[in-house]
């Protein structure tokens, strides 16, 4: 297998500063080097250049920086699709939970009918007429799915990225009203925390890969480092309480690369600057990256 690594150091789409940060702190925390000794074929494209809010004045309050966020995807979505093409697995680092409009455009340009895999303690289902925020990490999703502003929409010049039908989010325990709503119209599967917490973690994901990979084209999963419990990952902008434990997060990962139809991954709201444990939640997402990956403790 080769991986291509992208670095998105966005952090315009997220409530906080220093998801910008992801990409250093997830290689600072040793990402190439595991995955050459898992006798990866791995190359590091390096990052894609995205403006800092400081230097950008704020248009539309209700979609907040979306002309440069639909710049950098833009951006991301051809280097993905390049990536795909080539037959590598491209590892996108966030940066903020908006890049994934750039990944599920340029996986889907080359893959018409991916399913993904989104964990999550949120839904990131919003649309700019339901966000409370104005935050467009919070809406990838629903723009994914083709709901929202025409042109978050149209990313990559074609809607939607993804059916309704072959998308699962996992982890879910905070979503806001009407987002709420949204999502239960929708043909989305949705493993709340209190699924997890019912069915156990294997069982949800064996029920999510089913349904993300049907008819065997493959998925993409998009992990939100805030699906993890805050106590063992800090380092994030959203943080919310009861989320996956240690071993739930490794598993769910774990059966995700049993599968082998993983056909991209993406590592996103790292934030090291609010990181109560030095940079342990980039390291835990390297770790998370190698499972993903096919990493086996023994059988
Ligand atoms: N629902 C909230 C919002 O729309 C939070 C979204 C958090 N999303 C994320 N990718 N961390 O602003
Ligand atoms: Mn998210
Ligand atoms: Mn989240
Ligand atoms: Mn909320």
């Amino acid at each position: 297998m080769k991986v291509e690594i992208v670095g998105v150091p966005m952090d315009l789409g997220a409530n906080r500063r220093g998801t910008d940060m992801g990409p250093s702190a997830l290689r600072y925390a040793g990402l190439s080097k595991a995955l050459q000794k898992m006798e990866i074929d791995v190359i590091d494209t390096g990052n894609i250049e995205i403006p800092v809010p400081e230097s950008l004045k704020i248009e539309n309050p209700h979609l907040l920086f979306v002309d440069e966020i639909i710049h950098g995807c833009e951006q991301l979505a051809h280097i993905v699709s390049g990536i795909v093409g080539r037959g590598s697995l491209p590892l996108i680092l966030g940066g903020d939970h908006s890049i994934s409009l750039g990944t599920l455009a340029g996986v889907a340009r080359r893959i018409p009918d991916v399913g993904v895999i989104w964990f999550d303690a949120h839904g990131d289902f919003n649309t700019f007429e339901t966000s409370e925020t104005g935050n467009i990490h919070g809406m990838s999703l629903a723009a994914s799915c083709g709901w929202g502003d025409p042109r978050l929409v149209t990313i990559g010049g074609f809607t939607p990225k993804v059916k309704e039908e072959k998308t699962v989010i996992i982890g879910v325990r905070d979503l806001d009203p009407e987002e709420k709503e949204r999502l239960k119209r929708s043909k989305v599967t949705v493993y709340s925390m209190n699924k997890i917490d019912e069915m156990g973690i294997a069982a949800v994901v064996k029920e999510a890969v089913a349904i993300a990979g049907r008819g065997g084209t493959g998925f993409h999963v998009s992990f939100d480092l805030d699906v993890v419990d805050p106590s063992i990952a800090s380092g994030v902008g959203t943080p919310v309480t009861g989320g996956l434990n240690y071993r739930e997060a490794h598993l769910a990962l774990e059966l995700v690369a049993e599968t082998g139809l993983l056909r991209s991954l993406e590592m996103v709201e790292v934030n090291p600057i609010v990181d109560r444990g030095g940079n342990t939640t980039a390291v835990l997402a390297v770790e998370l990256i190698t499972s993903a990956l096919g990493k086996r403790i023994y059988c």
